[in-house]
């Protein structure tokens, strides 16, 4: 009844809409003809970036479809990329208010999902001092070494017996054991509230919740609110927060108990203390729900991306072999033999790692459409006029398999990258696992430092093989996964220790 009733209210309401942005009226970008009301959302399938990309073949680069009545523009291409993030970056810069995002990042007070202003700006630069800055990482750097000889551990004793290991639960717990301890000081393998089982369960629960489209986003009245409840979104979104909400409160209820004065030894010690006081850039305060916003990104933004790319890594490496022992070889000739712990110092020297990684990248870019970002005026890219409030999406999972940028694009070839420049740190578009402009990536450091540390102790120790009876063509490439795009079937792998 209440779908009828919307259509009948709605129908001469989108007509009207639709006739007057006419593409061609308005030289807005081509895109796939919608239906009234749902837009293009019966042309979408499972995965936004394969759909995105799928359609961009039919229809350009920049292309033009809309969720509901909600315009929504995909670049997919690397000069569209580099006219959206770097000529047009301030413009580019806003993010869509939606339900999920408003929920999670506590009324925007984070810095994943906040407006462009102020308060972005202000927790970029707090987080960035606490968290990222070169001072931090040299502090941290035992932590990070600490947890590296924790996994490698866990993983000789899987040797000795020629376990099976599921690579995505040691190496989630080795990210999260590094990010959590820096962010939150909370050792979670020996945390006696939450053990790290429930931590992988609640990160990816978040991020589904927060990577699902809510119909309210799309639809104006109430029908959207309606669709919402009756799906159980809102309630499985409600349920998700509210169980992530409880771990923080936890986590900063054990600070107080214990609270030094001007602890900064972690995020939340530091922004404990100047919460509720007035900052040196006036207006400015900062309240609990920034430190559980920024609590929120660390959960949602921090961990799981990284494990995804070890993940993805070494599924390509599995599945070549040339490639695997290339690159064994030159970890172990360029840090020599018997080495007790791997360090910090020996990510800089391997530099056949550093284009396996790149190469992943390329190919498995863990969040392949980045954040979608709002325009905050009106712009004009590749020709089109992209007006004011468009939600607007960069492909990179198109960019990185496009034939005009890549020879062999769906092939793994590492040695592409040598003699390029080509680096993912933003100024080349053709690939951009972090993104670029002002809304990229802030621990794009940390995290390749983590995925390096993580896969050179895979590497140099052990060796690894396929369960028995399981051949390389049997290993699965589906994806699962809705912000962060991961492997659907769990890699798992037998070691064995390699004697140097
Ligand atoms: C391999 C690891 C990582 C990858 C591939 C990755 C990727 C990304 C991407 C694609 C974006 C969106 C960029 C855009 O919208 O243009 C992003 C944003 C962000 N990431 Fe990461 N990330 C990683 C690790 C981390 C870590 C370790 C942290 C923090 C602990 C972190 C914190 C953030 C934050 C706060 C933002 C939001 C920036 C803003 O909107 O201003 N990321 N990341």
């Amino acid at each position: 009844m209440s779908f009828f009733l919307a259509f009948v209210f709605l129908f001469p309401l989108s007509l009207f809409i639709f006739k007057k942005l006419s593409p061609s009226k308005m030289n807005l970008p081509p895109g796939p003809t919608g239906l009234p009301i749902i837009g293009n959302f019966h042309q979408l399938e499972n995965f936004l970036h394969k759909s995105f990309h799928n359609l961009s073949l039919e229809h350009g680069p920049v292309m033009l479809l809309h969720f509901g009545v909600v315009p929504v523009v995909v670049f997919s291409s690397r000069e569209a990329a580099k006219e959206v993030l770097r000529t047009h970056d301030l413009e580019t810069c806003g993010r869509p208010k939606l339900v999920t995002t408003k929920l999670f990042s506590y009324n925007f007070k984070d810095i994943v999902f906040a407006q462009h202003g102020e308060d972005w700006r202000e927790m970029k630069k707090l987080v960035g001092l606490e968290l990222f800055s070169p001072k931090k990482q040299k502090v941290f750097k035992c932590i990070r070494e600490e947890e590296s000889d924790l996994l490698f551990k866990k993983l000789t004793k899987s040797a000795q017996t020629e376990t099976l290991v599921d690579l995505g639960k040691v190496l989630f717990s080795f990210t999260a054991g590094i990010i959590f301890r820096l962010a939150f000081g909370h050792n979670f393998h020996e945390c006696n509230f939450i053990d790290m089982e429930r931590v992988e369960e609640m990160v990816i629960e978040s991020e589904t919740n927060v990577g699902t489209l809510a119909i309210t986003d799309f639809f104006p009245t109430c029908l959207g609110w309606l669709i919402d409840r009756i799906s159980g979104q809102y309630s499985r979104m409600n349920k998700g927060f509210s169980k992530l909400n409880n771990l923080f409160q936890h986590v900063i209820d054990d600070h107080l108990k214990i609270a030094k004065p001007e602890d900064h030894s972690d995020l939340v010690s530091a922004m404990l203390i100047i919460i509720n006081k007035p900052t040196k850039s006036g207006s400015f305060k900062i309240t609990s729900d920034h430190l559980k916003g920024v609590m929120s990104d660390v959960f949602l933004a921090g961990v799981n991306a990284g494990v995804i790319t070890m993940i993805w890594t070494m599924t390509e490496l599995t599945r070549h072999p040339r490639v695997m022992k290339k690159l064994q070889e030159a970890i172990r000739e360029t840090l020599g033999s018997n080495k007790e712990r791997i360090t910090e110092e020996d990510v800089e020297k391997v530099e056949y790692l550093k284009l396996v990684i790149k190469e992943t990248f390329r190919l498995h870019p863990p969040a392949p459409l980045l954040l979608p970002r709002l325009t905050m005026a009106d712009i004009k890219i590749q020709g089109y006029n992209i007006p004011k409030n468009t939600m607007i999406q960069v492909n990179t999972y198109s960019i990185g398999r496009d034939p005009k940028c890549w020879t062999s694009p769906d092939e793994f070839i590492p040695e592409r990258f040598l003699n390029t420049s080509i680096n993912y740190k933003g100024q080349h578009f053709e690939l951009l696992p972090f993104g670029s402009g002002r809304r990229s990536c802030p621990g794009m450091a940390l995290g390749t430092t983590i995925v390096e540390l993580g896969l050179l102790n895979l590497l140099y120790y052990f060796n690894w093989s396929l369960p028995d009876g399981m051949a390389i063509a049997d290993i699965d490439m589906d994806e699962i996964g809705a912000l962060n795009i991961a492997k659907k079937v769990p890699l798992e792998l037998v070691p064995t220790r390699h004697h140097l």
